[in-house]
C-alpha cells in the first residue's frame, strides 16, 4: 500500500544529507567538545561550524546562538529565565503547550499572564498586545507560525511594540523556521526558539537566539557550556544535524521549493474543499463588504506556512477520519489532542471561535517539503472515499452524538 505522510508539523524525517553529516560524530569523532585533545578539538570545530550556520540562519552573531534540546526547552527558558514574582507576561491563547504550561506554572509563583485571543482568521492583532501592556509587563511571547493552522503572526509589528514599550520579546519560531525567511535583527526580538526535528533535522536538539545582554537565567546549571547559558555536554551529532538542516532550509527558501510546496498545498486544499460540508479553518479574514462579494462580505487570505491546511468536515469525528486515512496509508492529524487521557478539542481552533463539534471534526494536513504531485493525487483519491464512508456510518450524522 502507498504511504503518504502529511503530518510534517508533528515531525519530519532526516534528509539524507543531514544523516551523512551527523554520521561521523557518533563514532570516529565521538569526542567531548570541552576536551583539549584532538578528539575534543574535532568536536569543538563541528560545534563552532554549526554555530556559524545558525548565526547566518538567524542573522545574528555566533555568540548569540545557544544550543539546547529543542522547542520546549527554548520556550521554557524564555519564560522561566526572564520572569520573576510580580512580573506580568503577555502571550496568546494559541501558543504551544510549552508556553501555555510554563505560564500556568509561573502563575503559582506570582507571575500574571495575559493570554491574547486570535481573530477568527487565526491572526493575533498587534493592537491587542499593545492594549495588554502594563507597567509590570516584562515579556511578550508570540509564535512565528501556528502549528495547527500555519498562520504567520505579525511578529515585526509586535517587535516594534516591544521596542517602544521597553518589554522583552520572545518568538517561538519552531513551526516557522525553514518555512519563511526571518531575521532577528529586523524583527527586533530578544529571544527566539527553534527545533531541528520540524525542519528535517534530528529530534531532541534545538537552538535559541539570545540577544547579547538579555538577562535570561539558564534553566540548567552545571558546567560552563554554551557561555554558561545551558549546562550539559554538547550533543555534537545533533548540533551538526541541526546545522545541516538549517543550511538546507536556507537553500529551500531560495530555490523555489517553498513556492512549489504552496502550489501543492493549494491543490490539495481545493480538492478537499470540493467535498460537501467542509471549510477552511482560519487563513482567511473577513474584509470590508466588496462590490462583487454577493454576500456583502469579502474574504482575503492571511499569510500562512506553505505546507499547512486545516479543514473541518461536517458530520464527522476527526479522529475517526484520522484512523480511516491511516488504514489507507495517509498520515494526518486531527483537531483534538490528548490531555491526561481525555481527548480535548484543539485549544487553537476553539480560541478562533469554532465550536467543540467543528473543532473535533477538523483535520490538519501538513506536507513535507519532499511532497510530490503523486502524494497529493493519492490523498485526493482516498479522502473523499473515507469521508463518504464515515458519514454513512457516523453517529454524528445520525444525530446520536452530542
Ligand atoms: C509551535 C511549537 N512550539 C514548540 C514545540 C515543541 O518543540 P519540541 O518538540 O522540539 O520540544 C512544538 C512542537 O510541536 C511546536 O509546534
Amino acid at each position: 500500500m502507498r504511504r503518504v505522510y502529511m503530518d510534517a508539523n508533528a515531525t519530519t524525517p532526516l534528509l539524507p544529507e543531514v544523516m551523512e553529516a551527523m554520521r561521523p560524530y557518533w563514532m570516529e569523532h565521538f569526542g567531548n567538545a570541552s576536551s583539549i585533545h584532538l578528539h575534543g578539538q574535532q568536536a569543538r570545530t563541528a560545534v563552532d561550524q554549526a554555530r556559524e550556520t545558525m548565526a547566518e540562519f538567524f542573522n545574528c552573531h555566533p555568540a548569540e546562538v545557544v544550543f539546547n534540546s529543542g522547542g520546549t526547552e527554548g520556550d521554557n527558558t524564555a519564560l522561566f529565565g526572564l520572569l520573576h514574582p510580580g512580573d506580568h507576561c503577555i502571550t496568546t491563547s494559541i501558543e504551544h503547550s510549552a508556553i501555555l504550561e510554563a505560564a500556568k506554572r509561573l502563575a503559582h509563583r506570582g507571575v500574571e499572564t495575559t493570554f491574547v485571543a486570535p481573530q477568527p482568521s487565526g491572526l493575533i492583532d498587534p493592537m491587542d498586545i499593545l492594549r495588554a501592556i502594563r507597567p509590570q509587563t516584562r515579556l511578550i511571547s508570540v509564535m512565528l507560525a501556528n502549528n495547527e493552522t500555519g498562520v504567520f503572526q505579525p511578529v515585526e509589528e509586535i517587535g516594534k511594540i516591544a521596542a517602544d514599550t521597553g518589554v522583552f520579546f520572545h518568538i517561538d519560531a519552531v513551526q516557522g523556521a525553514g518555512k519563511v525567511k526571518f531575521d532577528v535583527r529586523r524583527i527586533g526580538c530578544h529571544l527566539l526558539s527553534i527545533s531541528a526535528h520540524k525542519m528535517h533535522g534530528p529530534k531532541g536538539i534545538g537552538a535559541m537566539f539570545v540577544r547579547r545582554g538579555t538577562p535570561v537565567e539558564p534553566l540548567l546549571v552545571g558546567g560552563s557550556h554554551e557561555r554558561r547559558q545551558r549546562a550539559g555536554t554538547e550533543n555534537v551529532a545533533g548540533i551538526v544535524g541541526l546545522g545541516k538542516a538549517a543550511e538546507l532550509a536556507m537553500h529551500s527558501l531560495q530555490d523555489g521549493t517553498i513556492d512549489r510546496l504552496a502550489t501543492l498545498r493549494d491543490r490539495l486544499e481545493a480538492g478537499v474543499l470540493a467535498i460537501s460540508g467542509t471549510g477552511l479553518n482560519g487563513a482567511q479574514t473577513l474584509g470590508a463588504p466588496g462590490p462583487d462579494s454577493g454576500t456583502g462580505e469579502s474574504r482575503s487570505p492571511v499569510p500562512r506556512t506553505a505546507n499547512t491546511t486545516n479543514i473541518w468536515f461536517d458530520q464527522l469525528e476527526g479522529e475517526a477520519l484520522v484512523i480511516a486515512l491511516d488504514l489507507k496509508g495517509v498520515a494526518v492529524s486531527g483537531g483534538s489532542a490528548c490531555h491526561s487521557g481525555a481527548t480535548e478539542p484543539s485549544h487553537v481552533l476553539m480560541a478562533m471561535g469554532l465550536d467543540k463539534t467543528r473543532a473535533r471534526a477538523s483535520l490538519r494536513f501538513s506536507l513535507l517539503k519532499t511532497a510530490t504531485d503523486a502524494d497529493v493525487d493519492y490523498v485526493l483519491k482516498v479522502v473523499p472515499q473515507a469521508v463518504e464512508h464515515l458519514r454513512a456510518l457516523s453517529p454524528v450524522a445520525a444525530g446520536t452524538l452530542g
